[in-house]
């Protein structure tokens, strides 16, 4: 896999552009990140955010136990179709984890530049799916992915609420430290990628 030139980059400086070519570049090699086998052995594949019905995704995002862990409003599919339609210029990766056998949406896993940083998100929307190792599979898998093209040592973050145990027990467990507090209740971890 072609390493960039933006291997000159200076580490925790990715720049909005920087993110945009990157990602351009990810979309034209057409490489995916490997699937995972979750400790119930069932196969989950990555794909892009894009190729799956709007609908569908929806279904996972606007979870209620999603909505709650990440402090946010549901999503409406109108509010999708504009971030679909302006996707190559937001600077996010997104892939929805689906179950290669019956095709049905997991989860998802993404990288997306905040004020904060290049802030990682994981949440499993199916409730069969957790325990199952498959957000930490997917984080890892994900993360050899994006080493092909961040340059190494990318600083990452994880915002996450204080209350969320699952997910600080899971950011520790894949090499995240806390790195202070946030306002609203919420804790930074951060990792390299
Ligand atoms: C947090 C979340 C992503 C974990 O997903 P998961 O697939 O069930 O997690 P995994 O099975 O991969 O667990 C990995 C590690 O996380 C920890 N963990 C997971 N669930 C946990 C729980 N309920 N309680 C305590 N620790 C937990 C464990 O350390 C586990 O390690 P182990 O496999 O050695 O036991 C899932 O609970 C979720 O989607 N939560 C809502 C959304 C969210 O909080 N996203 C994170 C904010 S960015």
């Amino acid at each position: 896999m072609p390493k960039l030139e933006t291997m000159a980059l200076p580490v925790n400086r990715i720049t909005q552009e920087d993110f945009i070519a990157i990602k351009l570049l990810i979309k034209e090699s057409a490489a995916l990140p490997d699937p995972i086998k979750c400790k119930k052995g069932r196969q989950i594949g990555f794909d892009w955010i894009y190729n799956f019905e709007s609908t569908k995704v929806l279904e996972a995002r606007n979870n209620p136990r999603i909505i709650r862990a990440f402090c946010s409003k549901t999503i409406s599919i109108d509010a999708h179709s504009k971030f679909l339609y302006s996707y190559s210029q937001i600077p996010r990766i997104d892939f929805m984890l689906a179950d290669i056998e019956s095709i049905s949406l997991v989860g998802s896993v993404y990288l997306t530049l905040t004020s904060l940083g290049l802030e990682i998100g994981k949440y499993i929307s199916n409730e069969a799916y957790l325990s199952a190792g498959v957000a930490k599979r997917s984080f890892q898998s994900f993360r050899a992915y994006l080493n092909n093209y961040f340059p190494e040592s990318t600083k990452i973050i994880s915002k996450t609420r204080k209350d969320n145990l699952a997910n600080i027990a899971l950011n520790s467990s894949i090499g995240f430290t806390s790195s202070g507090d946030l306002p609203g209740d919420f804790l930074l971890m951060e990792a390299n990628l």
